[in-house]
């Protein structure tokens, strides 16, 4: 099914307001393609301290005294733990990664040693190779406490089993400890003695605590009642209270916010900590499972160690638990590009890594891989479904290696899909076979608002899509939630070719925060959903059997009307010879040189270091026709991105982007950009700016060029007056895609077989009510039904740890259904109506 692109002015929309109500008709003999059970999912990774600190109910914060350990895989210099020096297999050449690191004051990080002693944290004495680092204390005195702080304080609930487990290697120590919970303002709330007995052996300690009362901001004390040597390693105080109250468990009210969106898949453990900043720092499955006390805690590279207390075991126990698909992120021998980018091409170990990943959660227990999680309490196998190959990983050279891994896997699990991480880029046509492709998209919400067609015309039947990422991350409030949402009514629509969707990241701990905009947010008193939080679950919720036709009767504006130039600094070097057509073919100008652009300030701010200069051909005014000129890229020296820990600049082959559609007062423009790095395939992407706020610009279109350094090439710019643009390169068409802008007004419907329901989803962005008729095309329908909506007089509002119910989903009965009949959707909001249906 395609829906015509609804598009409609800013001046249509004020007339709107005024005028007559729109209409809206739903036709349910027009059925379109069915929405899988997968569509809505979450991806979770350790990041921002989502998991130690977030889901993963340990309360003891560097529980193995592990924290300082370097990267594995890295080095230490002058005041960095540095990557080895190896090829970037993305973009050639060496990064030599490096992240700072401080060892001394990472070894105590989470503890305290309160009286006379003298202590280290040191791998003189290990108890176990997966922890081979123990704190080492030597007390003077009697009465030395060692405090451990917690994720920013303990959450204690009152009479509430917390279950204590610690070693000691006593060394000469012959006395009393006692484990003490504390609260924040000093008092004990629970304690349990050991007799410890001297002598150098590591010996476990286990009981239960149950505080007498709540506190936030607890600690743990182990307090030694006489002076003397001891080692101290694996100290853990973890809640009975437990999601589904399993053993080295979830937070149950983080793991329920999950359980709420009822997502069709999980995917662990990431995100780039799959891949790592250097190879050997990269997520190791089998390094997180069995007893927790013998996983070897990692540094991850959002720079902090993980415990992986939540391993794999624990995910897979996890989407059982909540009636979710497993998917699994795999590592395929490639680090992050974005970080050291160093690889193998040593497949095999990878490859069989996998392998015994999908066995460990899914073959029978006579195999050796099955037997383990048997032997973990889990005999029945898990439902993993997906297997990603690597993690954000594009290119020519991942698409082979992706190839090769594929034959293999999908040849022995043909019931596994499996997702390359190719995004929209041209490489993916190097992809033999794919079930799926994984685009990301960390945009800003003009991205959003303005794609909700970016799937209609895509091609089909090569692999599904599945949108591993995506998130507004320039503000984090209703508006962001609400172009989530408009662009959601695309991905539903096109249910056939976007197979699954997942918000990213998932978590954060309100006192850590590793990536801008995350979409719950944890303390330890509460856990919240910001308003993207409820747009998830009210699509998750309300997902329908099938889609079914919705069109309204909006106007179409012509987008190719308009002032033409280019945007960037030095021009004259890029461009000459620019010729203007009319629709009609009529020359308006010809062989116009660079000089005769008029500098303009059409977008405010800064890009990539230096003022936006827009320079516009002011004269010639279109309704269509062509841009044609001669373009050029040349190397430019650009800024450090923020992953370039050394900050040092880079050269990259830049050219001007093209404008169209511009018009200066209301600073609103289109942009093509070719691409401004050569050698590789790189796409070619349009955006718009509006009011000169530029959109993210990654709205992908053709690509696949190569072009070079220094060469002139000629290039024109259709703009058809049905909105389509396409861009020809040396006579070559490289590009094609529909120019449209946002109408602030998005829908879509379809059925739910199960309870006899049309879903009507509208998203109404603009700050005035939308007024509109509303028709539904079905035998019957019956007035009474639900309206559930999300809405904001402030679209700059967001839900905060004070308010965290400002924004959220109201549910009414509403009796006014019929075949034909009238609502007004408010303004910033986003409802879903279930309407009692027959077909
Ligand atoms: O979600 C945060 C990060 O964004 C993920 O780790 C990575 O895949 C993406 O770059």
């Amino acid at each position: 099914m395609r829906l015509k692109p609804i598009i409609m002015t800013a001046a249509c929309m004020s007339a709107m307001a005024a005028a007559s109500a729109q209409e809206i008709s739903v036709d349910l003999s027009k059925k379109g393609h069915d929405v899988d059970e997968s569509l809505y999912g979450v991806f979770f990774e350790e990041i921002n301290h989502s998991g130690d600190g977030g889901l993963y109910a340990e309360l003891v914060r560097n529980r193995n005294f592990e924290e300082h350990v370097l990267p594995s895989g890295m080095t230490y210099k002058d005041g960095f733990a540095v990557a080895p020096h190896s090829l970037n297999y993305e973009h050639g050449g060496y990064r030599d990664w490096k992240v700072k690191w401080d060892t001394d004051s990472l070894k105590m990080d989470g503890w305290k040693v309160i009286g006379d002693a003298a202590y280290d944290v040191t791998d003189e004495n290990s108890l176990d190779p997966a922890t081979p680092n123990a704190l080492r204390l030597e007390m003077k005195k009697a009465g030395v406490v060692l405090e451990n702080e917690g994720y920013w304080g303990m959450r204690i609930i009152g009479k509430d089993r917390y279950d204590l487990r610690f070693y000691l290697n006593p060394q000469d120590f012959e006395g009393t400890v006692t484990a003490k919970v504390m609260s924040e303002n000093g008092k004990e709330l629970a304690r349990q003695s050991f007799k410890v007995t001297k002598g150098d052996r590591w010996q476990e300690f286990t009981g239960v605590l149950t505080p007498k009362a709540t506190d936030d901001k607890a600690t743990l004390r182990l307090v030694f009642d006489k002076p003397g040597k001891v080692y101290v390693d694996y100290v853990s105080l973890f809640p009975q209270n437990t999601f589904k109250g399993r053993k080295n468990g979830l937070r149950p009210d983080v793991a329920q916010m999950i359980a709420d969106l009822k997502p069709g898949f999980v995917r662990w453990p990431g995100g780039c900590i799959a891949e790592g900043a250097t190879l050997e720092n990269r997520a190791k499955w089998k390094e997180t499972i069995g007893d927790p006390m013998q996983r070897h805690s990692e540094w991850i590279l959002w720079n902090y160690h993980c415990t992986w207390g939540f391993g794999y075991h624990e995910f897979l126990q996890f989407c059982e638990d909540i009636g979710a698909a497993g998917m699994f992120v795999a590592n395929v021998g490639l680090s992050c590009s974005v970080r050291n980018g160093d690889w193998t091409e040593d497949y095999e170990p990878f490859l069989q890594d996998i392998i015994d990943a999908i066995d460990y959660a899914t073959a029978p227990v006579s195999n050796p891989w099955g037997a383990k999680r048997a032997a973990a309490g889990h005999p029945e196998p898990f439902n993993l479904k997906y297997v990603e190959l690597g993690n954000e990983q594009v290119g020519d050279h991942y698409a082979q290696r992706y190839n090769y891994f594929y034959r293999i896997l999908k040849e022995k699990y043909p019931d596994i899909t499996f997702i390359s991480t190719l995004q929209l880029s041209p490489s993916r046509d190097l992809l033999e076979k794919a079930d799926m492709i994984d685009p990301h998209w960390y945009v800003n919400s003009g991205f959003f608002y303005e794609n909700d067609h970016l799937f209609d015309n895509m091609e089909r039947g090569k692999y599904g899509v599945y949108i591993g990422e995506y998130a507004v991350i320039t503000e984090a409030n209703m508006n962001a939630a609400l172009s989530e949402a408009a662009f959601l009514t695309g991905v539903e629509r096109n249910s056939d070719l976007v197979k699954m969707a997942s918000y990213a990241p998932l978590f954060e701990n309100n006192n850590r925060r590793d990536w801008p905009t995350n979409l719950i947010w944890i303390n330890n008193e509460k856990v919240m959903g910001r308003a993207s939080y409820y747009v998830q679950q009210m699509y998750a919720q309300n997902r329908p059997t099938y889609n079914v036709e919705i069109t309204t009767s909006e106007p179409v504006r012509d987008y190719t009307s308009g002032l033409v130039g280019f945007l960037g600094r030095d021009v004259k070097d890029m461009v000459r010879d620019i010729t203007v057509r009319d629709a009609s073919g009529k020359v308006l100008a010809s062989g116009v040189q660079p000089e005769a652009l008029k500098t303009t300030e059409l977008q405010g701010g800064r890009r990539w270091g230096g003022p936006v200069v827009t320079n516009l051909l002011e004269n010639v005014a279109l309704n269509g026709g062509s841009v044609e000129f001669d373009i050029r890229l040349i190397e430019k020296e650009m800024p450090a991105s923020h992953f370039d820990t050394d900050r040092k600049p880079r050269k990259v082959l830049r050219s001007p982007s093209t404008i169209f559609g511009a018009d200066p007062e209301s600073k609103d423009y289109f942009v093509v950009n070719l691409p401004q790095i050569a050698g590789d395939r790189k796409v070619v992407t349009m955006n718009r700016a509006t009011n000169g706020e530029a959109n993210v610009d990654r709205n992908p279109g053709g690509g696949g060029l190569q072009m070079e350094k220094d060469k002139w090439y000629r290039v024109r710019v259709n703009l058809d007056r049905n909105n389509t643009v396409s861009v020809e390169l040396d006579g070559d068409r490289i590009f094609e895609q529909i120019a449209s802008a946002p109408s602030g007004h998005y829908t879509v419907a379809g059925y739910d077989e199960a309870t006899g329901e049309t879903i009507i989803k509208v998203v109404n962005s603009t700050d005035k009510p939308w007024q509109a008729d509303l028709a539904i095309k079905a035998a019957s329908v019956e007035p009474a039904g639900k309206v559930i909506t999300l809405q904001s007089d402030d679209k700059k509002a967001e839900n905060t740890m004070e308010n965290p119910t400002l924004i959220v989903p109201q549910t009414t009965e509403f009796d006014g259904f019929g075949k034909n009949f009238k609502y007004t959707f408010a303004p910033n909001s986003f409802t879903v109506m279930r309407v009692k249906t027959t077909k």
